[in-house]
């Protein structure tokens, strides 16, 4: 694997023109982003508050999701301190009435995550609870340590998961599971969340970003446009297809990197034929 150089500079924003905060000017910041060319590293970053999600990482996401629909990258999502989030923060939830509700706060941010052009990685360990969990679901790729313990406890406080649980979570561990889940508001532990599909693959807590990092390797070595056109489709309401898959490989069909990528791959073959490739 090769770990990439993380600039994590905070001045190194680029033209960000109004995409508001960037949620990584110190230390201090809900979120902290760490950049190179391939990849960014968002780190949730309130451990005092078992890195429960507030206005100000709504806020951070929000700047964020600006930066990587200009600039697609593959995000790797992250806790800090043996927790992932331990979800929205409670007590803004707390003060919050029906009209906010309506604004879907977190939901809007989860919705934007998901939809970035390039894949988002979350890498959990410990705790992903309520909003915590569903800043997960929203991921196209999970991956977690042994004290993983990920679920959506809402129903407890009072509220039903509202930011992507009761539509993601069904997609990722099918509708039986899901309701069960989120009925009885449990917490699935790690060998559970790989049996029904919620994580990937476990790593031990020192490797977890390494191997989120190894995951975003291997995309990086593929097509980007191929790689934003495979997450586009995918992602697409089932009566979308075929035809959404036949538009976006028509202009894949056109693409230079697509003939430079097969040329190089029969030439290849070709040399090794004739024996100048060992
Ligand atoms: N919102 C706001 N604050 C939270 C929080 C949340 N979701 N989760 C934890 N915190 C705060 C606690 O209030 C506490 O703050 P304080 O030190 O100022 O009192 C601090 O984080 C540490 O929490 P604590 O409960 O002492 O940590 P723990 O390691 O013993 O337990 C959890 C961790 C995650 C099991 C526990 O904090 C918890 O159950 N949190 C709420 C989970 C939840 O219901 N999430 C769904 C929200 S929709």
């Amino acid at each position: 694997m090769t770990t990439p150089s993380l600039t994590g500079d905070p001045g190194d924003q680029g033209d960000q023109g109004d995409q508001g905060d960037q949620g990584d000017q110190g230390d201090n910041s809900p979120l902290l982003v760490q950049r190179s060319d391939d990849r960014v590293v968002a780190t949730l970053n309130r451990p005092g508050k078992r890195n429960a999600i507030d206005q100000a990482t709504v806020d951070a996401l929000h700047g964020l999701c600006a930066e990587l629909e200009t600039d697609p990258r593959t995000l790797i999502l992250a806790g800090s301190d043996g927790v992932f989030a331990a979800g929205a923060d409670i007590a803004e939830l707390r003060e919050r009435r029906a009209a906010d509700a309506l604004l879907g706060i977190n939901t809007r941010a989860f919705v934007r995550i998901a939809e970035l052009p390039m894949p988002v990685i979350a890498a959990i360990d410990g705790y992903a609870l309520g909003g915590g969990a569903e800043l997960a679901y929203a991921a196209d790729i999970r991956i977690g340590t042994p004290s993983l313990a990920i679920g959506n406890p809402e129903t407890g406080l009072g509220i039903l998961a509202a930011a992507g649980a009761s539509w993601r979570l069904k997609e990722i561990v099918g509708d039986a599971r899901a309701v069960e889940l989120l009925v009885t508001g449990r917490t699935v532990k790690a060998d559970e969340a790989v049996r029904i599909g919620l994580v990937t693959s476990l790593h031990e807590r020192d490797d977890l970003l390494g191997a989120a990092h190894a995951i975003a390797d291997r995309i990086s070595r593929n097509d980007r446009q191929a790689t934003i056109a495979t997450k586009r489709v995918f992602r697409a309401p089932r009566e979308q297809h075929p035809a959404i898959d036949l538009e976006a490989q028509s202009a894949l069909f056109e693409s230079p990197e697509k003939f430079r990528r097969m040329t190089d791959f029969l030439e290849r073959r070709d040399r090794s034929k004739t024996g100048e490739l060992s």
